[in-house]
């Protein structure tokens, strides 16, 4: 099942989304459901709130990426009630996009390295460490279960250059591939 998105302007982006436990009503079709959702709108990454769920739980894809960093070829995984325990290295600064701020793409800058614990789908604990560009669409998408998006990260300048188009998103007035939920529309 594809799930229509949520953007801009949706209180949901907005709150600190709550962990879940192993009995968490059927997770399995659920995490399938964000990966489908997740490839058709083409993104590397996706977040629960993103599809209206406010639950600390992630997916990421970069195996796409693979061409310039040969490490992330099998970079598929889910993360469950994710904690950053750390973020260290040089701020660089890459031009990133995001489903729920459609059509908006700008150079945000974050740490180079982070140290992450998180459960995988099975419940399984992990605790590593990422770099590069796996740990910038991690940031990302932790964002997301942190209530924070990319535009959060922006100047005030650039936020006031941008302030009229994210105002046409929050009231829908915007063209995108995917399905999305309009804020204040919901049923
Ligand atoms: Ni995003």
């Amino acid at each position: 099942m594809i799930y229509p998105i949520t953007i801009y302007g949706d209180p949901v982006l907005r709150k600190i989304a709550k962990p879940i436990t192993k009995d968490f009503k059927d997770l399995k079709d659920f995490i399938k459901n964000m990966f489908d959702t997740m490839y058709v709108s083409d993104g590397v990454g996706l977040a629960a709130p993103q599809v209206n769920k406010s639950i600390r739980l992630f997916v990421i894809d970069a195996s796409t990426a693979a061409s310039e960093e040969p490490e992330l070829k099998d970079f598929k995984k889910v993360f469950i009630n994710a904690e950053i325990l750390e973020r260290k290295g040089k701020e660089w600064t890459m031009n990133e996009g995001c489903l729920s701020v459609p059509n908006i793409h700008e150079d945000v800058s974050r740490p180079t390295f982070i140290k992450i614990k998180y459960q995988d789908e099975n419940f399984k604990e992990h605790i590593e460490e990422y770099g590069g560009f796996a740990a910038r669409v991690i940031q990302h998408e932790y964002d997301h279960i942190q209530g924070t998006l990319m535009t959060d990260h922006l100047s005030s300048l650039r936020k006031r250059l941008l302030s009229s188009k994210l105002k046409a998103i929050s009231k829908g007035k915007v063209k995108t591939d995917y399905r999305i939920i309009i804020p204040g529309k919901k049923k």
